[in-house]
């Protein structure tokens, strides 16, 4: 059960990642509508990534690293630089996205982001994903990474 959980996690929060590239990708493109798209579907199921992960972690289920010696500090500074950002990562996807819906709402529709009511938004939209995306790649990518050494030398050590 909490295999399956923990499976479905992983494919959820890569698709995240996945999606996130596309949607800055779209936006440096100028396609806003796919942009906002694209952004919704990478918060959607990094939230389902959430409710998975803290389901699994209800569930007891927990790996520890058993792998080479020399290795050890490394991935304790990655998973932990990890924890910290992956918490971070919240109320900074949060900000981008309060934003640019403020924004959404005060323009009408996306062809008027320059709009005075809502070039505010998007300014500020602008500012916040500046931390946001580089943080939330940093998240993606070393989560991967510990998923692959966990796969590799993870020791399941309840549930
Ligand atoms: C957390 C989710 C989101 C992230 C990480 C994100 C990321 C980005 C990035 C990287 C840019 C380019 C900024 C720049 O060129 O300096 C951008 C611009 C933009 N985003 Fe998002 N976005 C998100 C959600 C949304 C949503 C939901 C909408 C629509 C309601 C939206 C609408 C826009 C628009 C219209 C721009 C262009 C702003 C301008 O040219 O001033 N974004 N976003």
């Amino acid at each position: 059960m909490a295999e399956t959980i923990n499976q479905w996690a992983v494919i959820t929060i890569v698709l995240s990642g996945l999606a996130l590239c596309v949607g800055v990708y779209l936006i440096r493109r100028g396609m806003r509508e796919a942009h906002m798209r694209a952004m919704i579907v990478a918060v959607a199921l990094a939230s389902v990534f959430l409710v998975l992960y803290l389901t699994r972690l209800s569930l007891g289920y927990e790996k520890k690293y058993d792998g080479p010696e020399e290795w050890r500090t490394a991935y304790f500074v990655l998973l932990i630089s990890h924890i910290i950002l992956a918490t971070a990562n919240l109320p900074l996807a949060l900000g981008a996205l309060w934003n640019a819906v403020k924004g959404l709402k005060a323009a009408g529709n996306l062809g008027n982001i320059d709009a005075p009511a809502a070039r505010g938004y998007f300014n500020r939209h602008r500012a916040w994903v500046r931390w946001t995306v580089p943080v939330w790649l940093y998240v993606a990518v070393t989560g991967w990474i510990i998923y692959i050494v966990l796969h590799s030398y993870g020791e399941v050590i309840k549930g």
